[in-house]
């Protein structure tokens, strides 16, 4: 794979973090997040329109601060990338300008990235990409198991068929009265609960690689009405974090071992997660499957995976121009079912 040598500017602002990352070739030379989590906070979840306000407001002192940790100015810059989709809207629309107006003044080639991409990119900062190999990307929005058969070149294995597994951690930790931003809040109750009080459903699939986590939320409604003030916060947690977890494992190492995989990665804000890296490591091994996860700080969203899917994609000599727009909802590029 031939990456791009000069320095890329790349840009995320796909959700709720606004970030800006420099990166060259494929090592990351400053990778800043600002996040809105707390602005959330008080409506219990992600307002679009609020987002798109807070990008703007952070989204050029977070392009100041990468450019000034990376201690390279706009005129160093040989290309910018952004991510263009899958997304809010508005939110994605203020890092495709940001990154539009740039590239005009400064006469730079633009492109616009995938934002599951750059998750599978993620795990690769400073090392070449191993092919073939089995991902799993579980986020707040998406929970996909793909073969990666070469970079760029994909195949959709199994996905959810209703909520993702971060939002069944985030919609969890809601009927738990902890923060809405659920997964950490979970992990951290769980660790002092006992999986096996309450007991979850966990859902039957005709394909066996798909996903399904709309029935755990609507048990999860009932047991915290049932038991009332009765009810065991750390127990609950465990309990709901098994029943993500257990799945994510079974299926994805299932899927590692029918496709002859040797190495599974595991990326997106839910592979942050310590009983799904525990689990999932000791499952692989049990297989003789090598399992990785990208560095903690670049599971959740993050500028310097889109900077690295920008430097595959621009070392093919891909490049939109000025025209380049945002879409809501976008399948993988490069992928087959
Ligand atoms: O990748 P990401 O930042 O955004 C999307 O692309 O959606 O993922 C955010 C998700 C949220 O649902 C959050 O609760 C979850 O990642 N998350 C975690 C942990 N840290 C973040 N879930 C479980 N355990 C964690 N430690
Ligand atoms: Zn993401």
């Amino acid at each position: 794979m031939k990456f791009f040598p000069g320095n890329i500017l790349a840009i995320e602002t796909s959700c709720d973090e606004t970030s800006a990352a420099v990166v060259r070739e494929n090592s990351v030379l400053s990778n800043v997040v600002s996040s809105q989590a707390e602005l959330h906070v008080k409506w219990g979840g992600i307002v679009p329109e609020a987002a798109a306000r807070a990008h703007v407001e952070a989204i050029l002192p977070t392009i100041q601060e990468a450019l000034s940790i990376a201690a390279v100015s706009l005129h160093d810059l040989s290309a910018i990338a952004v991510t263009n989709r899958p997304g809010l809207i508005g939110a994605l629309s203020v890092g495709v300008s940001a990154a539009k107006a740039i590239a005009l003044a400064f006469d730079l080639p633009i492109i616009g990235i995938h934002h599951l991409e750059g998750h599978v990119f993620s795990p690769w900062v400073s090392r070449p990409m191993q092919i073939p190999h089995a991902c799993l990307i579980v986020s707040g929005g998406h929970t996909e198991l793909l073969d990666v058969q070469a970079p760029g070149s994909y195949r959709i294995l199994g996905t959810t068929i209703d909520d993702a597994a971060g939002e069944a951690f985030d919609k969890g930790a809601r009927l738990l009265g902890l923060s809405p931003w659920g997964g950490a809040a979970i992990q951290a109750a769980a660790t002092l609960g006992d999986p096996e009080r309450y007991v979850l459903p966990t859902a039957k699939l005709s394909n066996r690689f798909d996903f399904s986590y709309s029935g755990l939320k609507t048990a999860m409604l009932r047991l915290t009405q049932v038991e009332g003030e009765r009810l065991n916060v750390a127990d609950a947690a465990a309990a709901l974090q098994q029943s993500i977890v257990s799945p994510l494992v079974e299926r994805a190492i299932a899927a590692a071992e029918e496709l002859d995989r040797a190495l599974l990665t595991v990326v997106g804000g839910v592979s942050a997660n310590l009983s799904l890296r525990e689990k999932m490591a000791r499952e692989a091994s049990r297989f003789g499957i090598e399992v990785q996860f990208p560095e903690i700080t670049l599971c959740t969203d993050n500028a310097a995976m889109i900077g690295l899917a920008g430097a595959f994609r621009f070392g093919r000599g891909e490049r939109d121009d000025c025209h380049l727009d945002c879409e809501a909802n976008s399948q993988l590029p490069g992928c087959v079912n």
